[in-house]
């Protein structure tokens, strides 16, 4: 019977994650344990540091009680009886493997510290994205040299989105449960199945091995992607033969073995996982020697890359083939609408990019505005930033827009127009916006995958 919950790492998963445990599970104490203080003091004052829709109030529903949140990680490992693992694996940058591989020096940290202080019989779990076969070696250190403890390694991987990230924790598609096929290792996945059963259905919830539960994540992500470098593949067609990529993927998506989810082509994916992982996987490709495999997921990633500059290559082109000193109103800088998350934003290359053409760039996002600022502190005084939309778009030539935030639809376009530089033009990134209202008011309208509106 679980009492104690640690997780080690109070970052995007690690802290909604844990909220949504304590909410459903008064009877267990969960301590979330991070390195960075000032995320500590964020998540323990009620105010998390991420924005993510209706957090604050899961958090309010435990915090205090059975939620707890420390910077002394080594206080908090003797008395769990399980520990979740929920820190960052970014794409290592250095030596072997280096853009592939996962880093997993955090990871490595995690389960060193945990050795020198578990005490008794522990059950730690992968929350993290790891490659396949990361248990193995968590084991192997784990069974070094700690007399007083005895471990079993769980692979229990994350599945949530961020902005949807309570809803997707309330009501999971599937919670995902990989443990060695032993009797202490089938004992610590019913431990586990027991906390996720006090509020999700219990055939929702699948239990594999440990290498299943691990590729499984991997592969889930690498299919995600997939699907919108597909439809992304498909608005370069579009934009090519006066096909709508809207109508293209009503059709395909009407197809039950199709589905109409993940078809919404635009100016590429982002966040901080979808490359990572793809990468980390065509990297366990080329390590067993999959080539054709490693390429055929590889294709997933460079797609997006072309993605992102065939857009601003779109908006060079329509400008007359210079932006040079004309102002860009960059709209939205987070990954996807309902985050503050910029990490691996489309925003980022975009901005980039226009600026390197001698652009200057304005850039607004509702909640991304501080992360965006730290992404680019070295872009120069062509760079600029603003709250307001309408501030943002004054005496702009053009509008990109890059995040899918709601409110960008519904701003006064005709206000916006009168304050612009004529002609207007408007480059949705994210087929957000009413292509065909905008070009009444007088802008030229560049969508992805659909036909130009152009006035020209
Ligand atoms: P994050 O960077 O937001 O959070 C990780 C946290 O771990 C940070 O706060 C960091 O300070 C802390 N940390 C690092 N080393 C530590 C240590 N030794 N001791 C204590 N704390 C430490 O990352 P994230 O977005 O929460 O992602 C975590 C993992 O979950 C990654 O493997 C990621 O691939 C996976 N994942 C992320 C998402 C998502 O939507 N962000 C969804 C599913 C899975
Ligand atoms: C994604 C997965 O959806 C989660 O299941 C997974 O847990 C998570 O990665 C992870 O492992 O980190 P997330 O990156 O938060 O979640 O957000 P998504 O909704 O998947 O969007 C990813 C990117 O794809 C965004 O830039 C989004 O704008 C883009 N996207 C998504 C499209 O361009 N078109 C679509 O149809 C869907």
């Amino acid at each position: 019977m679980i009492k104690h919950i640690l997780c080690i790492g109070a970052g995007y998963v690690g802290g909604p994650t844990m909220a949504v445990i304590a909410k459903h599970c008064p009877g267990i104490r969960v301590v979330v344990a991070d390195i960075n203080a000032d995320r500590v003091a964020a998540w323990r004052s009620g105010e998390p540091p991420i924005y993510e829709p209706g957090l604050k109030e899961v958090l309010a529903t435990s915090l205090g009680r059975n939620l707890h949140f420390t910077a002394d990680l080594e206080a908090a490992i003797p008395e769990a009886d399980v520990i979740f693992v929920s820190v960052n694996t970014p794409t290592k940058t250095f030596g072997r493997g280096a853009g592939k591989a996962a880093d997993l020096q955090y990871w490595e940290k995690t389960a060193r510290t945990i050795l020198q202080h578990a005490q008794g019989h522990t059950i730690v779990v992968e929350k993290s994205t790891l490659p396949v076969r990361t248990a193995e070696a968590m084991e192997r250190i784990l069974k070094t040299g700690n007399a007083g403890a005895r471990f079993d390694i769980l692979s229990n991987p994350e599945f949530l989105a961020e902005g949807t990230a309570i809803a997707d924790l309330e009501r999971p598609d599937r919670v995902l449960i990989g443990g060695a096929e032993t009797k202490e290792g089938r004992a610590a996945i019913q431990a586990l199945v027991e906390v996720y059963g006090q509020w999700v259905p219990a055939d929702r919830i699948l239990t594999t091995n440990v290498w299943s539960s691990e590729l499984s994540k991997l592969a889930a992500n690498a299919f995600l992607a997939q699907r919108v470098s597909s439809i992304n593949a498909v608005s370069a067609i579009c934009e090519r033969t006066g096909a709508d990529v809207l109508e293209v993927a009503r059709a395909i998506g009407a197809d039950v073995r199709i589905g109409p989810k993940f078809l919404k082509a635009g100016v590429g994916f982002g966040g901080s996982c979808f490359q990572k992982d793809i990468l980390n996987l065509v990297y366990l490709c080329e390590h067993h020697g999959l080539e054709e495999v490693a390429r055929y997921w590889e294709s997933v990633v460079t797609l997006n890359l072309y993605q992102k500059r065939r857009f601003v290559e779109r908006m060079i082109h329509a400008m007359f083939n210079t932006l040079a000193e004309k102002r860009i109103a960059v709209f939205g800088f987070a990954f996807k609408a309902d985050t503050g998350d910029t990490r691996d934003s489309p925003a980022t290359e975009v901005c980039r990019e226009l600026l390197a053409e001698h652009a200057h760039v304005c850039v607004t996002d509702p909640q991304a505005l501080p992360s965006a600022r730290r992404d680019l502190h070295d872009a120069g005084p062509r760079l600029t930033f603003e709250d307001d939309p309408y501030a943002a778009a004054r005496g702009a030539h053009a509008i990109a827009l890059l995040t899918d935030w709601r409110e960008y639809r519904d701003l006064d376009y005709e206000r916006i127009y009168a304050g612009m530089e004529k002609p207007a033009f408007v480059f949705d990134g994210r087929n957000l916006l009413d292509a065909a209202r905008l070009h009444a008011i007088g802008f030229n309208v560049y969508s992805i995958g659909r036909p130009d509106l152009s006035r020209l």
